[in-house]
């Protein structure tokens, strides 16, 4: 499928659908506590989507997603499925992901949050995780080769000696949840597409403590998870080229971007 050039009208949808699920992230942030269930948190974020913002939770029943949100803690890369089975201890990072569907638009986001005290060598991968987002956004702009981006993640993370997961990648997104490009998070500058104005995309860089390599539940047929059980970190916006750089149409309050 081609990559889609977004008009005025549609960015303005885009920047709305955006801010919702920023604010879906900023709502949550105070029950991302010790003893909650990720089940809990799933229902939490369906009610303020569905009530609140009158809005749908794109996840839920996409591709037979049977939950709104994902969480994935600790060794869990993407895709974790909320339980009320899975409760949050003191020391567990986990990523919250979230994806809303208005007026025909979405927008997808995530962050990690750590539960109460976390040690530090998980504090650094969140941390690092979100510079590789962080430096991955300010090379965007028309022009930028998906490359660019891919390799300024990769040198970062590698840098510290962790590693880029590389079966799943960013994306383009618009009406369509996953459309082109691909945008992946490893590679050489220079290669690949190059960005226009109005492109709107995902960059949502996975980043393991150890190796690369992932598994894929056969149980559940969704959860993906580190092959050595090291953890994983992800942090995710949604993003609109402009004439000049990117506008970050998922960024949150805690930003100052
Ligand atoms: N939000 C994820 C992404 O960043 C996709 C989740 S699809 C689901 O692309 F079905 F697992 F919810
Ligand atoms: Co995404
Ligand atoms: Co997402």
């Amino acid at each position: 499928m081609p990559v889609t050039i977004k008009t005025h009208e549609d960015l303005e949808h885009m920047r709305t659908v955006g801010r919702l699920a920023a604010e879906v992230l900023e709502m949550i942030g105070p029950h991302v506590v010790p003893g909650i269930s990720t089940g809990e948190l799933d229902r939490i974020c369906h009610d303020y989507i569905v009530n609140v913002q009158h809005a749908i939770p794109a996840p839920l029943n996409y591709n037979g997603f049977p939950k709104s949100i994902c969480t994935s803690v600790n060794h869990v890369i993407c895709h974790g499925i909320p339980s009320d089975s899975k409760i949050l201890q003191e020391g567990d990072i986990v990523n919250i992901d979230v994806t809303v569907l208005k007026n025909g638009y979405h927008g997808d986001t995530s962050k990690m949050f750590g539960i109460g005290n976390v040690p530090a060598h998980a504090d650094k991968l969140m941390r690092v995780t979100q510079e590789c987002l962080y430096k991955a956004l300010a090379l965007v702009g028309p022009g930028t080769f998906l490359g660019d981006i891919g390799q300024v993640i990769q040198q970062h993370a590698e840098g510290q000696n962790y590693s880029v997961v590389r079966e799943y990648c960013g994306h383009g997104i618009g009406r369509i949840f996953h459309e082109d490009p691909q945008v992946l998070h490893y590679g050489q500058k220079g290669t690949g597409m190059q960005l226009r104005e109005g492109m709107t995309i995902t960059i949502e860089p996975m980043i393991n403590a150890g190796t690369r390599y992932t598994k894929l539940s056969t149980s559940d047929g969704w959860t993906v998870t580190t092959r050595d059980r090291r953890l994983s970190a992800q942090w995710e916006h949604t993003i609109a080229v402009t004439a000049h750089g990117c506008e970050v149409l998922t960024r949150r309050q805690e930003e100052r971007f």
